[in-house]
């Protein structure tokens, strides 16, 4: 199956009310897991990949492997940039192959992110690419980029809305109290103003950080608009705590097929359970 536009996986589930995991892919094996796990649900899918991924796996594997692992398979799966930090890297993998961009303009001021979304937009609708924005800041860790809690803001929600209408974007990512990377504490989600966000916005609605989030918290939040739901550590959590565990009962393991397999196996598992709870079991 082709490639399809984010768009087309994120307004069905908009109208339906269910939410699709926006998973991050770091290697082979977290591709190849999250794959079979859509596909035995027959779950919609978006694969992602930050741009620390893209470096690490270097973007003509990604885009060779994601074509191999959707070849024989029949659930809608979009190829997403998680994060794109620049129009460049934007257009760069639009012109690979993507078919969906988030352009992160989150760091900026107001009018400055209006302006670097909408030249995104109208170059990426031009070729029927979907892109999802982000306004306000979330706090935590994802690859290189560290954001203190102090510097973290939530989102506005009446920003929010002028922001959707001036630049045209397909989906939105809100700082509503989640985190990227591991949690110190129990991560507090503002409900009241995801509601008061989701009143005023018709667009899909993104959940960052959604790694240690309570099972009910996040289903709440997918109540109350969201349909785009980003796991990334608890992937990664779970393909090492099963190395490790590996490696705790024989030291002597050497063949990477043999700790790689089972981690593999594991993530597998995990998505199971995330795309049970974020409904989109089925709406393959
Ligand atoms: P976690 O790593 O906290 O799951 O966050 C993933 C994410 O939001 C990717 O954009």
């Amino acid at each position: 199956m082709e490639l399809v536009p984010m768009k087309e996986i994120l307004d069905r589930a908009n109208e339906e009310g269910y939410a699709v995991g926006g998973f991050n892919i770091n290697n082979m094996e977290f591709l190849q897991a999250i794959v079979e796990a859509s596909q035995e649900y027959n779950s919609p899918l978006i694969l992602q990949t930050s741009e620390g991924a893209i470096k690490y796996i270097g973007i003509d594997y990604v885009i060779g492997m994601v074509q191999a692992a959707v070849k024989n398979i029949d659930i809608p799966v979009a190829l997403h940039l998680d994060h794109g930090g620049s129009f460049e890297k934007v257009m760069e993998c639009i012109r690979k192959g993507y078919s969906s961009v988030m352009i992160d303009g989150s760091k900026y001021p107001f009018e400055e992110n209006v302006k670097l979304t909408s030249k995104v937009v109208e170059a990426a609708h031009s070729v029927g690419v979907t892109v999802e924005a982000e306004l306000g800041k979330l706090g935590g860790n994802e690859d290189d980029v560290s954001v203190d809690e102090r510097e973290a803001k939530f989102t506005n929600p009446e920003e929010a809305e002028e922001f959707v209408e001036r630049t045209g974007v397909d989906a939105l990512a809100v700082a509503i109290g989640t985190a990227h990377g591991v949690y110190k504490g129990d991560p507090e989600l503002d409900f009241k103003r995801l509601k008061l966000i989701n009143d005023r916005v018709d667009i899909p609605l993104v959940l960052h950080g959604a790694s240690g989030v309570p099972e009910k918290d996040v289903k709440h939040a997918v109540s109350l608009g969201i349909n785009k739901v980003n796991v990334n550590t608890d992937f990664q959590q779970a393909f090492t705590s099963k190395i490790r565990e590996l490696f705790k009962k024989d030291s002597e393991l050497y063949d990477p097929r043999k700790y790689c397999g089972p981690g593999r196996d594991a993530i597998r598992e995990a998505v199971k359970g995330k795309i049970e709870f974020l409904g989109s079991k089925g709406k393959g």
